[in-house]
């Protein structure tokens, strides 16, 4: 079997263009939505990933401030700068890319955002909407990939998930919403005995572990979706997945490539979630 292809880079754009007409019907009634994008540190990647998020919010129409500061920024000026956003009637979205540098406590900074500007849907008070099923943002990479399966028409109802990782980025989130669709999920991590087992017996799998092509064609059931959510790079400078997508693609149904697959989603998801809360700060007015 050779998988279809499940192309992220095309399902993006159109999810964009939805959101640059929304931003345009916005901005003609005097909201022009904004985000600010806050990154603190030197990493290589993060960087890339917030000048990704900034140019794709240009794109879109979206106001858009991305604010840049050394990896020696004191906690409580971070804290005064997500303040700062909170009272900013202009920014209705406000990210903090992860990681920050070890000396500042993330769960505080993200607990300061504004819940209502919160659209990573990384606060507890979003995680908890989420948890009992009345979400207000969903985080932006596990949204992305239900809008995938969804584009897809995989049925969810039903299935079994499978998701490798367990962080509250993503593998926390993903549990709840394809829970919510109705599959019955397993939620595995780095200690889960027998890896493969759990995946040979998934219908859907998310993997999102950060390890290289950890997950090959003989851990995958015929016929399964394969979600690839990791990115890493190699010695050569390659880019490549947590899945080894030349085994895998020959035993699955669907595979998201690496890259142009989740990663440009998660971006799309992030302008969305940008644009509804842009959108519930113009109904309150
Ligand atoms: N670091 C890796 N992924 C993300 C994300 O989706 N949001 C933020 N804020 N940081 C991240």
């Amino acid at each position: 079997m050779t998988a279809r292809l499940i192309d992220g880079v095309k399902l993006a754009a159109s999810i964009r263009e939805e959101v640059a007409q929304r931003a345009a019907a916005l901005t003609a009634k005097g909201i022009q939505p904004g985000l600010a994008v806050i990154v603190v540190g030197s990493d290589p990647a993060s960087q890339v990933y917030v000048r990704n998020k900034v140019a794709a919010c240009e794109k879109a129409g979206l106001h858009s401030v991305l604010e840049a500061y050394p990896a020696t920024m004191t906690q409580e000026a971070l804290l005064d700068r997500v303040r700062a956003l909170n009272a900013d009637p202009k920014i209705h979205g406000i990210l903090v890319q992860l990681p920050l540098p070890a000396h500042i406590d993330s769960h505080l900074v993200i607990e300061t955002i504004a819940a209502a500007k919160d659209v990573d849907g990384f606060h507890v008070s979003n995680a908890g909407l989420l948890m009992t099923g009345k979400p207000l943002f969903r985080p932006c990479t596990p949204y992305g990939v239900m809008k995938m399966l969804e584009s897809e028409h995989v049925e969810i109802r039903g299935a079994v998930a499978v998701i490798i990782g367990a962080s509250n980025i993503v593998g926390k989130p993903m549990v709840m919403l394809l829970q919510s669709a109705g599959a019955t999920v397993t939620i595995c991590n780095s200690k889960t005995r027998d890896l493969g087992w759990h995946t040979r017996h998934a219908d859907i799998v998310v993997v999102a572990t950060g390890k290289p092509r950890m997950i090959d064609g003989s851990m995958i059931k015929p016929g399964a979706v394969v979600i690839d959510v990791g990115i890493n790079r190699l010695p050569d400078g390659k880019l490549c997945g947590d899945v080894d997508f030349e085994s895998a693609k020959e035993v699955a149904s669907a595979i998201t490539p690496v890259p142009g697959g989740v990663g440009p989603m998660t971006i799309a998801m992030l302008l969305v979630n940008t644009i509804e809360a842009a959108e519930r700060a113009y109904a309150a007015k």
